[in-house]
Parts: C-alpha cells; sequence; structure tokens
C-alpha cells in the first residue's frame, strides 16, 4: 500500500511507518546522539525539556533488561533492533529560574513531541523506529532504577530496516504502511462534532 496524503504535506510525514522486521545490525553511538540531538530541540512547556531517555545497544546487559519488560508480543521482533531506547518523562520539574519542583501537566504532551522529532530524524537518515506501548513498567522501573517522578510512556525499537521474511510467520503480512483517519474525523473549525 502506497500512503497517499489527502493534502499537500511534506513526503517524510507519509513515508515513515513502522515496520517490525530489523537487521539486528550495530548502531554507531554518534547516529544515535544525532537521533537524541533531534529530540532535544522539540518545544517544551516553560522549556522545561521533561523528557528523558534510557537506552542500551543491542548485546549488551540494559538492552537485555529493557526487551525483558516488553511483553511476549514485542520480545518476539524487538530482540532484532539495534538500540531498544524507554521513553520517560519527569513528572514534576521547577521552571527555569524556580526552585520548587511543582507537578508538570504537559510532561506527557512534551515528551510525545520528543519522540516523534526522534522518529523524524531516524527516517531522515535511513534508520527505523518502532515505538512500543506492550511493556510491564514495574520490570523496567526496576531494571533502570526509574524514580517514583519518572513515567514510563513508550520503549522505541530502533535500527536498520530488515527483511519480511526474518519475522515470525504471523507478522509478516502485517508488515505494511496503515492509513489514517480523515481529516474530517478529526479536526473540526469551532465545537466538538465528531
Ligand atoms: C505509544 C505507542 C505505542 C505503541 N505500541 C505498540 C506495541 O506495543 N506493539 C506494536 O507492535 N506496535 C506498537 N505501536 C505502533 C503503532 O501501532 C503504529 O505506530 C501505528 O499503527 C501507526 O503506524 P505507523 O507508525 O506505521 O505509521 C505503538 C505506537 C505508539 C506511538
Amino acid at each position: 500500500m502506497t500512503r497517499q496524503a489527502a493534502h499537500p504535506v511534506a513526503e517524510l510525514f507519509t513515508a515513515r511507518w513502522s515496520p517490525r522486521a530489523f537487521t539486528g545490525e550495530a548502531m554507531p553511538q554518534a547516529d544515535l546522539d544525532t537521533l537524541l540531538e533531534a529530540a532535544r530541540w522539540a518545544p517544551s512547556a516553560s522549556n522545561i525539556q521533561p523528557w528523558r531517555f534510557l537506552y542500551g545497544h543491542a548485546g549488551t546487559g540494559t538492552f537485555a533488561g529493557i526487551l525483558a519488560g516488553l511483553v511476549p508480543f514485542n520480545q518476539g521482533w524487538a530482540n532484532k533492533a539495534s538500540v531498544l531506547l524507554v521513553v520517560t518523562s519527569k513528572k514534576s520539574s521547577a521552571a527555569p529560574g524556580a526552585t520548587e519542583a511543582k507537578p508538570n501537566p504537559w510532561h506527557a504532551f512534551d515528551a510525545g513531541a520528543a519522540w516523534m522529532s526522534l522518529a523524524i530524524q531516524a527516517h531522515l537518515m535511513g534508520y527505523i523506529t518502532h515505538g512500543m506501548g506492550g511493556f510491564d513498567a514495574a520490570v523496567l522501573t526496576t531494571a533502570l532504577e526509574l524514580p517514583d517522578d519518572a513515567q514510563v510512556h513508550a520503549v522505541i525499537a530502533i535500527g536498520k530496516r530488515g527483511a519480511k521474511e526474518s519475522l515470525p510467520e504471523g507478522l509478516q503480512a502485517r508488515e505494511l504502511p496503515n492509513d489514517r483517519l480523515p481529516l474530517s474525523a478529526i479536526a473540526t473549525e469551532g465545537l466538538w462534532r465528531f
């Protein structure tokens, strides 16, 4: 399926998608740093930058610890990623110039923006990313020594695209870009009419 934009957008928005087949090859730290740099420049409420990323390269104990925190379905394909990256954010923070940490109502919104910046940068560099909500937060919290103030949002599999045939059989037919709701179903001028 080729994705068709209903209105003219930059090609990267429809060309980016989330395959599950990875090659498992090593990812240079410099490339990962570039992805994280893109995330670093995301906008955030009061420029608090509440996002915190924890990652492990394939073959390390950290990678194995993050993988163990995924649900079995995700473990079945994310085990071939080059990097597993955990997107977290700080639920409370002191705004610039303040000393007292207060709940930050926008921490999750801002972490989402940062992950998308990372995903776009990855796409532009020929990497694929696949976000996962299928994880056990308690396992990740223990494995990565997360404090109470940290919220885990997603685990991101990052790497180079592999052959569809390398996937478990049940997943091969799903290795296709999907579609989106029409604009009329997600945006309206004025009152909520969805
Ligand atoms: C927060 C989040 C959680 C997701 N959780 C999973 C998951 O646990 N397992 C999975 O295979 N895909 C997961 N996905 C991938 C989505 O299903 C996918 O992004 C969506 O269908 C849109 O497809 P696209 O990214 O290819 O455009 C997740 C994506 C996001 C952003």
